[in-house]
Formats: structure tokens, sequence, C-alpha cells
């Protein structure tokens, strides 16, 4: 009887196991999103993100990996800031330049670790807010510059299962 409750349970959590991540643009114009490794199951690795639009994505448990802003983008994924390769639909890390949101979703004993991070350079301000919560009661740490800002390059965890926003442009 336990040990089926038990299996039961496990499997149950492993379905449910994804945590959101709800990505807004506050730049004042279109930013393309990139995420590697890609999120909803490897199929979303960028996309295009009008002014204030936003997207929800959602990461697995163990993932590790990062979300970027990339600007000034054609449509072949040339751009300004943050390019990858494999176009809009990034397939891999920027070459350099862009701000960045790291994430590792469920890294050890039931925590996330994030933080943004100016570590391969700068290109807007990225904001991490974890959902505000008795489980997690952090406000959002925002990279406003090269070494300036709280969580430049300084690592923060919650529990795993809550969501987050990552904001490009947030003030
Ligand atoms: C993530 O979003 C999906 C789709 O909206 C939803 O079905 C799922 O319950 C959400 N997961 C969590 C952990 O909130
Ligand atoms: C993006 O690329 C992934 C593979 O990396 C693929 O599964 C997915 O279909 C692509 N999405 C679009 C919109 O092309």
């Amino acid at each position: 009887m336990l040990p089926c409750a038990a299996l039961m349970f496990g499997i149950f959590a492993g379905i449910a196991a994804a945590t959101n991540i709800t990505i807004v643009n506050s730049c004042g114009e279109t930013v393309w999103p990139a995420i590697f490794p890609a999120a909803n199951g490897g199929e979303l690795g960028g996309f295009e993100l009008t002014e204030n639009d936003y997207l929800t994505i959602s990461l697995p448990d163990g993932y590790s990996g990062r979300i970027w802003p990339r600007t000034g983008c054609d449509a072949f994924g040339n751009c300004e800031t943050g390019a990858c390769q494999g176009g809009i639909n990034c397939t891999s890390p920027a070459a350099g330049g862009p701000t960045l949101a790291q994430f590792t979703i469920d890294g050890y004993a039931n925590f996330d670790y994030f933080g943004p991070s100016a570590v391969d350079g700068f290109n807007v301000p990225v904001a991490i807010t974890p959902d505000y919560g008795a489980e997690c009661n952090l406000g959002p740490v925002i990279c406003t510059g090269q070494d300036e800002g709280e969580g430049c390059d300084e690592t923060f965890a919650c529990p795993t299962g809550i969501h987050y926003t990552v904001g490009f442009c947030h003030s």
C-alpha cells in the first residue's frame, strides 16, 4: 500500500513539476527574448516581444540556463545585441554582450537558484521577481548596469514551485 502510494505520488509530482516564468518587455520598443537551453520542452528558444507585451514560458525541474534580451533584430535574428545562432528561435547561447537572467530550477534540496548577471556584458536592465509570499520574501533583484544594481552576479534562492517574472528594462 505505502510503496504504491509513494510511487503514484512520484509520478504525479513528475508530471506536475515545471516552473513558469513570465517575461515582460518594458523597454519601450520591441525586444527578442532568447532562452538557452530552450523552454517549453525544448520548443521555444526565442521569440519577438513587442513593447509592454509578455509571454509565460515553462522550464522543467533540473533546468539550468539563461534568458536574455536581444535588441535591434531583423527577421533573420541578426541583432544589435544578444544575437545567437538559429535566428529568432535561438539555438545557442549569445555570442556575447547581453545581460542574463540565470536560472537553475530545483538545483539542490528543492531550491531554485537565480540571479541577473552582467558577467558576459550588459545591454538592458534585467530584473527577476519571484512571486511575493511567505515562501520567498524577496523583492525584485535588478541588474541596472555593469556591476551596478542589486544582483548583478549575486545568486538568490527560492523554494522550487513558485512563479517568477523576468522584466527587461524593469524600473
Ligand atoms: C504553468 O502554466 C501552465 C499553463 O498555463 C499551467 O497549466 C501550470 O499549472 C502552471 N504551472 C505551475 C507550477 O504554476
Ligand atoms: C524552435 O526550435 C525548436 C528546436 O530547437 C523546434 O522544436 C521548434 O519547433 C521551433 N519553433 C519554431 C516556431 O520554429
